[in-house]
C-alpha cells in the first residue's frame, strides 16, 4: 500500500520528522523507496541535474511526465509528487489540465506548484477536483529571473508576506508546503502557525520535514554543492574510479574474464567453421 497524504499529516501530528528526496528515474526511485523514504519528488530540478540546463525554466510538462512515469514504476510505497513546470499553471484551467496529465498519464499521487497568495485559487480548484497539492514558497526556482537566487524573508515586510503566502496555501487545501531558502527562525515560526507539514530546504531544522536533491546529497553533481545541501556520499568519485578501472581492464585484456563469458562445445565450433569454410572456399 502506498503512503497517502493522510499518513503524511499523521506523521506531522505525531511530531515525526518527514524525509523527502528528489528522484528522476526508475533505478533511483527504487533505491529511495526501498530505503523507506515516504515522499519522493520528481522535481523540475531535473532541468539542471539531469538535462544540463542552467535553470528549471526550460523544463516542459512532457519532460516531467516522462520522468515521473519512470519514478512511479520504480516505487511501491512512497507517495510520488510530480512538479508542475514553468508556465503550465498560469490559470486554474491550465493547471487542471497539467495536473490531470500528471496524475492520469504519469501516475503521480500529487503535484507541486510554486507560489503563495496569488496561486491559492488555483490550488483550491485542484484540491476540489481531488488532486493533492504540495505548495512551494520562499525561493521559488521558476521565478529565478524575477527574484534572483537568494534567501527570502530576511526583512520583516518580506517575512510577513511569506507567512501570508503559507496561510493562503494551507487554506486553499494544500497537504504540505516546501519552504525553500527561508531563514531558520522564520521557517520555524511558519511551521508553528500551520496545521499542515512544512518541508524545508535551506530553511533550518524547525520544519516538519526536509527535502534534498538526489544529486547534491549523493555527490553526483560534483562541480557545485549548495550551502543547504549535505553530501552523504561521494558517488561521482566512486563512479569515476570504477570507470577508470573498467577502462584499464578492457585495455589490458583482463575484462571480460572466463566467468563473464559463455563457452561452446569445440566440436560444434569446428563443425560450424568447417561448413562455413566449405561454403566460402
Ligand atoms: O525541483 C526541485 O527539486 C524542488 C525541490 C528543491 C523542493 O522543487
Amino acid at each position: 500500500m502506498r503512503i497517502t497524504i493522510r499518513d503524511i499529516q499523521q506523521m506531522r501530528d505525531r511530531g515525526e520528522r518527514i524525509p523527502m528526496v528528489t528522484a528522476y528515474d526508475y533505478t533511483s526511485a527504487q533505491i529511495a523507496d526501498r530505503a523507506g523514504i515516504p515522499l519522493i519528488l520528481v522535481g523540475d530540478s531535473l532541468g539542471m541535474v539531469v538535462l544540463g540546463y542552467n535553470s528549471t525554466v526550460p523544463v516542459t510538462l512532457d519532460d516531467m511526465i516522462h520522468h515521473t512515469r519512470a519514478v512511479v514504476r520504480g516505487t511501491q510505497k512512497a507517495l510520488v509528487i510530480g512538479d508542475l513546470p514553468f508556465l503550465t499553471y498560469t490559470s486554474p484551467e491550465q493547471a487542471m489540465q497539467s495536473a490531470g496529465r500528471m496524475l492520469q498519464e504519469a501516475g503521480a499521487q500529487a503535484v507541486k506548484l510554486e507560489g503563495g497568495v496569488h496561486i491559492a485559487p488555483t490550488i483550491a480548484r485542484l484540491v476540489q477536483a481531488g488532486i493533492p497539492v504540495m505548495g512551494h514558497i520562499g525561493f521559488t526556482p521558476q521565478a529565478v529571473n524575477q527574484i534572483g537566487l537568494r534567501v527570502q524573508g530576511r526583512r520583516a515586510a518580506e517575512a510577513q508576506r511569506l507567512l501570508a503566502d503559507a496561510l493562503a496555501v494551507q487554506e486553499a487545501g494544500a497537504f504540505a508546503i516546501v519552504l525553500e531558502l527561508v531563514p531558520a527562525e522564520l521557517a520555524q515560526a511558519i511551521t508553528e502557525r500551520l496545521r499542515i507539514p512544512t518541508i524545508g530546504i535551506g530553511a533550518g531544522a524547525g520544519c516538519s520535514g526536509q527535502v534534498q536533491v538526489w544529486h547534491d546529497m549523493l555527490g553526483l553533481y560534483s562541480d557545485f554543492l549548495p550551502r543547504h545541501a549535505k553530501r552523504y556520499a561521494d558517488l561521482a568519485t566512486i563512479i569515476a574510479e570504477a570507470l577508470s578501472q573498467y577502462a584499464s581492464d578492457v585495455r589490458n585484456g583482463t575484462f571480460p574474464g572466463p566467468e563473464h563469458s559463455s563457452r561452446m562445445d569445440p566440436a560444434e565450433l569446428a563443425a560450424a567453421l568447417g561448413s562455413q569454410d566449405q561454403a566460402t572456399g
